[in-house]
């Protein structure tokens, strides 16, 4: 496997960073057959593959702790393009910090302001990059299966950094990442090789449009866990009796005890009808108060993937205190996604083609 180490002194070193890291490819060979070409959907990777996934984030993550300079020279002399149709303010941020991190290059390509407002289809944008040696192609875009048409144009990786209501898999895993160091203990060895076995996971909102739902649902189910969606009926797709996982209309019984409850944001962008009769009837059968909030277990958390809407999924204070993970997300979000780009970036992704 690609060696992590730093060129900052011996790599076997105790306690250096090469040794950690060292440790990286260890705790990851099992899962790492297993890795795919590129990130399309959550289901593009096995239970092994998620774990290395998230066991390559925790020991990155302990391998740059405390470091004056927060840096892997992994990617040194890749190209890593993140490619945005669509606005984010999370994903965006994060993959570029993360490629950052690992030395690459980066270009940030936003289709406002680019040859796309002139007419440029996807494709020849698409071609452009690939004539500029780009190594991995980070794309958001608000049509679901943009990244799959991509990945049949472009010779590096294709990362999904959410397409319309399809997927968001860099998402679920990071949700993934902060779940297990919630609910698996302190300490990393109680965490790596692990998945979710059993933990159950309540999503409550819009998964009608969400693709976080759609992505979570799949890995958690690979990881092991229980999930159990809560939305008005409305805004469930069809099909949902068909996912791994259970449905309730009663979100007081569904968070009894549960080990994590994720707010989904009701995305008022991608409604063209009426869903509920009024954001308050909304709130009052499907937001999280602090009645809500004492629901779950003791040791439960709370999350919520993007921007929030504190009247709507939140009342009174309920997406901050005792067990918000909502912050901590968006920090696992670089580790979590420098560990896909190492994974899939790095010499081996081109070995595995
Ligand atoms: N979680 C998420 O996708 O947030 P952004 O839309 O800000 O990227």
């Amino acid at each position: 496997m690609t060696s992590l180490a730093t060129g900052t002194g011996p790599a076997t070193a105790p306690g250096s960073v090469g040794a950690a890291l060292e440790t990286v490819s260890a705790a990851t060979n099992d899962g790492y057959a297993d890795l795919p070409r590129h990130l399309l959907a959550a289901s593009d990777l096995s239970r092994e593959a998620a774990i290395a996934v998230l066991d390559t984030a925790e020991r990155i993550d302990q391998a740059i702790a405390g470091r004056e300079v927060r840096k892997l020279p992994t990617l040194r002399g890749r190209t890593v393009v993140n490619l945005f149709y669509e606005d984010s303010t999370r994903t965006r941020i994060s993959f570029e910090l993360a490629a950052k991190r690992l030395s690459a290059d980066v270009i940030n390509f936003s289709a406002k302001g680019s040859s796309v407002s002139k007419g440029e289809s996807l494709k020849d944008t698409a071609l452009t990059l690939q004539a500029m040696g780009a190594d991995a192609v980070v794309i958001r875009h608000s049509a679901s299966g943009a990244p799959h048409r991509l990945a049949g144009w472009v010779a590096g990786t294709v990362i999904n950094a959410g397409d319309g209501t399809h997927e968001h898999p860099t998402q679920a895993l990071l949700d993934a990442f902060t779940l297990r160091r919630h609910l698996l203990g302190g300490a990393v060895r109680d965490r790596v090789g692990n998945g979710l076995d059993a933990r159950h996971v309540v999503i409550v909102g819009d998964i009608l449009h969400s693709r976080v739902a759609r992505s979570n649902v799949t890995l958690l189910h690979a990881l092991g866990a229980r999930v159990t969606l809560v939305a008005p009926p409305t805004l469930l797709p069809v099909g949902v009796d068909e996912w791994p996982c259970s449905v309730s209309y009663d979100l007081d019984a569904a968070l009894a005890g549960a080990d994590a409850a994720m707010m989904l944001r009701v995305q008022k962008e991608r409604m063209d009808g009426a869903f509920f009769p009024t954001a308050r009837e909304y709130t009052r059968g499907y937001g999280l108060d602090l009645r809500r909030r004492a629901l779950i277990a003791p040791h439960g958390i709370v999350m919520q993937a993007g921007s929030m809407t504190r009247c709507m999924e939140f009342a009174q204070a309920g997406a901050d205190g005792r067990g918000s993970v909502v912050t901590e997300q968006v920090a696992n979000g670089v580790t979590v996604r420098m560990a896909v780009l190492y994974l899939l970036v790095s010499g081996e992704g081109a070995d595995r083609v």
